[in-house]
């Protein structure tokens, strides 16, 4: 059952009696309507009367509406003011830059700029390889958008987009000192989209990519890796394949199976599931069947994209057809990337011994983990609310640091095996039990962690080039 969070979190500002009673009549009505209460403050008194800040967080947009009617309702109450602290949060934008160099007087001047300045450019202009020592490009990631896929709720435009990209911009910094920057591009189309990163590329030492509605994502990715000499990532495809690789490994130690005797139900095929089906993949399970809205993916479906094709040839080794229910029978790991509510315990129950669920669709997961959790060993969602909360900010934040400490040029399916073992080794066997397959996205140590492995296999790489 969903709780209040700090989503739906407001302040209302109100006018109460100064009398002994008003505080306990305030919680209690704020409590009766179904709201939490996180902060009380008195922020005027006056002999008839006094001022309260009331913060309660609520389930939804309308809850916090019947929370104030509540309090409006009561003797002697006035509400003044009703403010959403996530839009205070967003007033002005979440980001902004600053500048690393003084900027006192006309010496500071003369060399941040110009006259000063023109050595540098003809220096990079001579030699571009100096653009990553001499500019911003060697911490610098771009986060492009057309806003055709934000969040789940489908395409908002670029403009819609640009909260988003901020945020993830602000976690790029927060957890890895990278300066990520939104780029929410005014076009749908593949071709543009393509040519409009090529030619902001030189700016930037990697391209996040963000929130572009699959099958599009496939072959923007796929063409910018070709034509550009910086690592390309589009976070929804392959941080969410990390962090779920990385967990799956911890979940399979929690239960002592090993991945090449599991068969692996992975539910959805678009952006994330296909991601996911790859890097699986890489590590020999025992078998991977896909299903997605058409039912399973197999090598007779008629109709299939050319991305469903390749799922289709690489998984699924009995070449079954039929539902989501059919393929569960007998399965040691379900991932669900797909719709909320399609199976139950029931369904749950017909899978192996020691079952795996990670039912990631937000926010309403394919099977209430509650149910879920009633014949499974491990339950996994996307939601901060439950354990095992399986969040991409895990592996971008590390990801891209470990790609930019190795001046990277290219991201490999070996850089995102490390990042995800990395990810998984940060929770010791001593910690380690079916409610803590990951780490906290708060735990410091997983950025350099992921960092770290990550720049490993980029350096490797590089220095076998050069070889
Ligand atoms: N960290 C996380 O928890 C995390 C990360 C990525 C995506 N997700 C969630 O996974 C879901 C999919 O994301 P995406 O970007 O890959 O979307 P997408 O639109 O690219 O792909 C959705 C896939 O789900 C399939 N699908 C839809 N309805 C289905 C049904 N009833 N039965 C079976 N399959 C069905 C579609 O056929 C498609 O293959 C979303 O809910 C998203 O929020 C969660």
């Amino acid at each position: 059952m969903p709780v209040p969070g700090p989503g739906y979190s407001i302040t209302v500002r109100l006018e109460a009696p100064p009398s002994a009673s008003a505080a306990g009549d305030l919680t209690s009505a704020v409590g009766r309507a179904g709201g939490v209460i996180t902060a009380f403050d008195v922020v005027e008194s006056h002999n008839d009367r006094v001022i309260i800040d009331l913060t309660c967080n609520a389930l939804s947009a309308n809850h916090a509406k019947d929370i104030t009617d509540t309090l409006e309702q009561l003797p002697g109450i006035v509400v003044r003011k009703v403010s959403d602290r996530t839009f205070l949060v967003h007033l002005g934008g979440k980001i902004e830059i600053s500048s690393k160099v003084p900027l006192r007087n006309r010496d500071d001047l003369s060399r941040a700029y110009t006259p000063g300045v023109a050595r540098v450019c003809q220096a990079i202009a001579e030699n571009p390889e100096d653009a990553r020592r001499l500019t911003i490009k060697r911490n610098t990631v771009a986060v492009v958008t057309d806003g055709s896929a934000v969040l789940g709720l489908g395409n908002l435009g670029p403009a819609a987009a640009l909260p988003v990209m901020e945020g993830k911009a602000a976690l790029f910094k927060k957890f890895a000192g990278v300066d990520a920057w939104p780029v929410c591009l005014d076009t749908q189309d593949t071709e543009e989209i393509i040519r409009a990163v090529e030619l902001i590329a030189p700016v930037y030492g990697g391209i996040n990519l963000e929130d572009i509605a699959a099958p599009r994502c496939f072959e923007i990715e796929a063409r910018l890796r070709e034509k550009l000499d910086i690592p390309v990532f589009h976070d929804d495809q392959h941080g969410t394949a990390i962090v779920v690789v990385g967990a799956l490994r911890n979940a399979l130690r929690v239960v002592g199976k090993d991945i090449s005797e599991c068969k692996i139900v992975v539910c959805g095929v678009g952006a994330a599931g296909s991601a996911i089906i790859r890097l699986l993949l890489k590590q020999t399970p025992g078998d991977v069947v896909a299903v997605d809205v058409d039912g399973i993916v197999h090598r007779d479906r008629p109709g299939m994209d050319p991305n469903l094709a390749s799922v289709a040839e690489s998984t699924n080794k009995e070449n079954v057809s039929g539902r989501l229910h059919d393929a569960l029978v007998g399965a040691d790991v379900f991932i669900g990337v797909s719709a909320p509510n399609l199976f139950g315990a029931e369904q749950v129950a017909t899978m192996n011994s020691d079952a795996i669920v990670f039912a990631l669709a937000n926010p309403d997961p394919e099977i209430d983990p509650m149910e879920a959790q009633k014949h499974a060993a491990v339950v996994a969602t996307g939601r901060s609310d439950f354990p095992n909360q399986i969040n991409n900010v895990l592996a971008f934040p590390g990801v891209f640091r470990g790609l930019l400490d190795a001046n990277a040029n290219t991201i490999t399916d070996e850089m995102l095996l490390a990042a995800a073992t990395a990810i998984a080794d940060v929770v010791d066997g001593d910690r380690l039990n079916a409610s803590f397959i990951v780490p906290s996205v708060f735990d410091t140590t997983v950025a350099p962690a992921v960092a770290e492995a990550v720049r490993k296999v980029a350096s490797e790489l590089k220095a076998a080039e050069r070889a």
